[in-house]
């Protein structure tokens, strides 16, 4: 325990996109945190405050140590499925509280209602969360604005067309910023108890446009044309699995021509308005300009 006697949140997916900005809103907020750290290399990039543990969600004992005299865990699950049910387990019988990376897939619109082997994963876990008895909240975001660092920048920074497949599929691009502070809240303040939050940006955004902002940010055009389905898939080999390229591809066609689904949630918990997609932009543009 600390000064202020306030158990320690575990953020696991600690050094991804999310679990790392979470981190970074419980410590504004005084909240001790600790990381659970798959590859001990990367730990290096947490703060220094962080009480940094190894462990590994396919190796559920392995979270244990971690796991004692904490009041809250943010689960992030991007392992296999194999161990959920035990991981539920030990948090169960070790926190009262966890807030769960999920997705909007009971949200009913078209580019949320694709076949999707995340999404089965999502709510797998989340029965195995309600069965438990944990104080949970259920974070769903939509598409995450970063998506477009390693789908565009690499392309961007080489001053060549980006091609992409569905150009006028519509998604409302949520910052991970905003992402991370409703999760922050949600672990630890008591209102959030309950919650089931969708979070997606402020509008509906087709590729294509979602390049020109880019541009618009980096104060230059960049030309935008459209490649097929097949030839994104066969360009995508190597690259991420079959399923989860079937997975978009289907999402962005059931997405074309239909506007994005909107949610007033992340204004209506943070008391903000969010974080526009050429804000992410702007703040980001480094990453289009800069880097390998
Ligand atoms: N992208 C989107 O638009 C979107 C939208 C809605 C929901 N989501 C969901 O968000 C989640 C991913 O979140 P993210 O983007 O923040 O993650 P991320 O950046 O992909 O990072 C994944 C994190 O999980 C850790 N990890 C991987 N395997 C692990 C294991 N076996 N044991 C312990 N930790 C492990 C990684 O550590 P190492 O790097 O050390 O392996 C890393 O810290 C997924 O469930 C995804 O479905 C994504």
């Amino acid at each position: 325990m600390n000064q202020l006697n306030i158990p320690p949140v575990l953020v696991t997916g600690a050094t991804g996109r999310i679990g790392r900005l979470v981190i970074d809103r419980l410590l504004d907020a005084g909240v001790p945190v600790r990381a659970l750290v798959h590859r001990p290399e990367a730990a290096s990039a947490l703060p220094p405050q962080v009480e940094v543990f190894t462990g590994d969600l396919t190796v559920p004992e392995s979270l244990d140590p971690a796991l004692k005299d904490a009041g809250a865990a943010f689960l992030v699950w991007t392992a296999p499925p194999q161990t959920a049910a035990s991981v539920v387990e030990r948090l169960a019988a070790h926190v009262r509280r966890v807030v769960f990376l999920s997705s909007p897939h009971r949200t009913p619109h078209p580019f949320f209602q694709q076949p999707n082997p995340m999404a089965t994963l999502h709510a797998g876990i989340e029965r195995l969360i309600a069965a438990a008895g944990l104080e949970s909240t259920i974070i769903r975001p939509g598409m995450l604005a970063s998506n477009s660092s390693p789908w565009w920048a690499p392309t961007i920074r080489a001053g060549e067309t980006v091609r992409w497949p569905y150009g006028a599929a519509e998604t409302a691009p949520v910052d991970d910023r905003d992402v991370a502070a409703v999760a922050a809240l949600a672990l630890h303040r008591d209102e959030h108890v309950g919650g089931d939050y969708v979070l997606t940006g402020p509008e509906s955004l087709t590729h294509a446009a979602q390049v020109d902002v880019i541009g618009d940010a980096l104060g230059r055009r960049i030309a935008f044309e459209e490649m097929t389905p097949d030839e994104f898939r066969s360009l995508s080999e190597g690259t991420a699995p079959g399923p989860v390229i079937d997975m978009l591809l289907a999402a962005w066609s059931a997405a074309v021509g239909q506007p994005a689904y909107i949610s007033t949630t992340v204004a209506d918990v943070l008391g903000t308005a969010p974080r526009t997609f050429h804000q992410w932009a702007t703040d980001h543009a480094s990453e289009f300009t800069q880097g390998s």
